[in-house]
């Protein structure tokens, strides 16, 4: 089988090698890939993934069968409609479920009409409504910009000026804001995949996407992950199973939407049950980093089976490791950093229990890596737990080396007591 994989970020580098480990693969092209997939497959730095017609182009050319698309930004502009029609198996939903993530009052709107437990929440398109509609509250909320923010749309906050501030320029571009009742819990997040009739859950993650030891300072992308995630008692996988994922999957049929791919939950275990803060369309990063090494099955036998709509007929097959990924981030991120730092040492990508996935990153003439984002690659340690998995993770994130290269040093903490 021959497979592309759209996007150059750490999560498309565990795809690439996911997809490398099968037998079946006979060819693996990577759009635009990066330093890391290089050589795994072949990389096409000259296409942009938004260029659908180069994409099929591409995937003529190469007789491509099936393409797995990373990134959310391509699925919400509609890169898996434009396959679809082209004839060609994709993995990632159509441009009106990716809306789902693109759109958060569309995505509350689906949670609202299918019964998901979520947090409660008013929309407003006009900035006066909102403003006297925030003066009156007294309590913490949360303020989200609608469209597509790179984690950089959600506020909590009690104080009604910063608020004001954080929402206007969203009113400005014409985009809806959304006020959330503030909810109180644990993070988790569920990925679910999903031939568009059944599904598979896989074990629970949980990311730290905070800049700062013990979850302090700037929102991230994701500065760690860990799978799975300890103490999910058996009553709870329940719940979220019953209430949460059915009635998404049962939604997304009763709304005719067509869906091939991962569902990602991010939820809330408040005390009254678990709540959706959000839906997205496609594996997170660093979480598939953590979750596509447990998996067991051969990935294209998985494909095939989302694709030709045979899920249920999938037995899937999951590691009892723990996995426990380290971001190792270039100077200055979350803020202004610079990119095109050379390593001086890159580890190696794979040992026996652990794996150095890049992001971003590009090579110089001479074979150099070069840095090429602020979240620049992903140490992942496996163990029997968390705890070991941990050791091997920051053993492998000491062995990249760059200038001004820093990384949490406390990421899955939370979950074990270290000896
Ligand atoms: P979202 O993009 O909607 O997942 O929001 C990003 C982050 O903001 C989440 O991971 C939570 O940490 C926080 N958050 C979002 N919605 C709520 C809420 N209703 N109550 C408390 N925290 C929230
Ligand atoms: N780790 C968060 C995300 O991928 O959106």
């Amino acid at each position: 089988m021959k497979v592309c994989i759209i996007g150059n970020g750490a999560r498309e580098h565990a795809l690439s090698w996911k997809y490398s480990e099968s037998t079946r693969i006979s060819g693996l092209h990577i759009v635009p890939g990066n330093g890391g997939t290089a050589d795994l497959g072949i990389n096409h730095p000259e296409i942009n993934p938004l260029d659908f017609p180069a994409v099929v182009e591409l995937c003529r050319k190469e007789k491509i069968e099936l393409v797995f698309v990373g990134p959310e930004i391509p699925l919400a502009a509609g890169i898996s409609d434009a396959l679809t029609k082209a004839g060609i198996a994709v993995i990632g939903p159509g441009k009106e479920a990716a809306q789902l993530e693109g759109s958060k009052e569309y995505s509350k709107n689906f949670m609202l009409k299918h019964k998901i437990p979520t947090a409660a929440a008013e929309t407003f398109t006009d900035m006066q409504k909102f403003e006297s509609y925030i003066k009156k509250q007294k309590k913490k909320i949360v303020i989200k910009k609608s469209g597509l923010a790179a984690g950089k749309g959600v506020l909590e906050s009690d104080d009604h000026e910063k608020i004001l501030n954080f929402a206007s320029p969203f009113f400005k571009e014409g985009d809806s804001v959304l006020v959330e009742e503030f909810l109180t819990g644990y993070e988790i997040s569920v990925f679910v995949l999903t031939d568009g009739k059944s599904y598979k859950i896989l074990p629970y993650c949980a990311d730290f996407k905070k800049a700062g030891e013990g979850d302090t300072g700037l929102n991230t992308g994701g500065m760690g992950a860990v799978c799975p995630v300890p103490f999910i008692h058996k009553d709870l996988q329940e719940d979220i199973e019953k209430n949460i994922v059915q009635r998404t999957i049962e939604g997304l049929n009763k709304d005719n939407l067509d869906y091939k791919g991962v569902i990602y939950i991010g939820l809330m275990i408040t005390e009254s049950g678990p709540k959706v803060l959000e839906y997205n369309v496609r594996f997170g990063d660093p979480e598939a980093q953590v979750l596509l090494p447990l998996i067991k099955s051969d990935f294209a036998n998985l494909s095939e089976a989302i694709v030709k709509q045979r899920l249920d007929e999938f037995q899937l097959q999951v590691s009892d490791e723990s996995a426990l990924c380290v971001v190792i981030a270039a100077e200055g991120y979350p803020g202004p950093y610079k990119k095109g730092i050379k390593t001086s040492s890159m580890g190696q990508f794979r040992t026996e229990d652990a794996l150095i996935f890049h992001a971003s990153t590009t090579r110089d003439n001479d074979n150099n890596i070069l840095t090429g984002g602020g979240r620049c690659f992903s140490a992942v340690g496996f163990g029997n737990n968390l705890l070991n998995a941990s050791r091997k993770a920051y053993k492998a994130a000491e062995s990249v080396e760059f200038d001004g290269a820093w990384f949490r040093s406390d990421i899955g903490k939370k979950f074990f007591i270290e000896s």
